[in-house]
């Protein structure tokens, strides 16, 4: 399959954005983009870092300013942070230049892949299933607004989430 455009992946942390970029990335041949890796090392300082010194509101600033890039960049598979979504020029810049896939899972997955994570802020000190639910009900229509697709991580291999992209984006 011979793809140019960004495939832009969203959903909360822990719903396995991360492992299937990286899946997609080889299976399609298109380069890997993580978006918090790509912050990361652009700014120099962790995640955490960045919203203890700077706060959220400027951690948004850089994540827009790198999806804008991103839209002018060559097609590539991209890894975008959980709260990708919060900001509605966001979501025109993936439009744009890419079709959006919204991986989702239950609060329970997403707690148990991200319950011993110290490096994702929003969830420091909040590190508990009905936190997770929360956030993620506020966020859902969000998620579901800005997708081409949605598709259902929980108790799913990773072969199946390929395949089922695979198709659906063509389409
Ligand atoms: C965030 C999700 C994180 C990261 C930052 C904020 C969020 O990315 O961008 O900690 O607001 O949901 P992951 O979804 O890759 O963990």
């Amino acid at each position: 399959m011979s793809i140019s455009y960004n495939i832009f992946l969203i959903g909360f942390m822990g719903a396995g954005k991360s492992t299937v970029a990286r899946a997609l990335h080889q299976k399609l041949g298109l380069p890997l983009v993580e978006m918090d890796e790509r912050i990361v090392e652009e700014q120099g300082i962790s995640i955490n870092e960045i919203f203890e010194r700077f706060g959220e509101d400027r951690f948004r600033e850089i994540e827009s300013r790198l999806i804008l890039d991103l839209g002018e960049a060559g097609p590539s598979v991209i890894s975008c942070g959980g709260g990708v979504v919060v900001r509605p020029e966001n979501i025109e810049y993936m439009k744009k230049s890419g079709k959006i896939v919204f991986l989702s899972a239950t609060p329970e997955t997403v707690y148990e892949r991200v319950k011993n994570s110290t490096d994702r802020p929003i969830l420091n000190g909040h590190m508990d299933v009905e936190y997770i639910a929360g956030l993620m009900e506020k966020r859902r229509a969000l998620y579901e607004a800005a997708a081409d697709f949605t598709i259902r991580t929980d108790g799913r291999s990773l072969d199946e989430l390929c395949e089922e992209i695979e198709e659906k984006i063509e389409s």
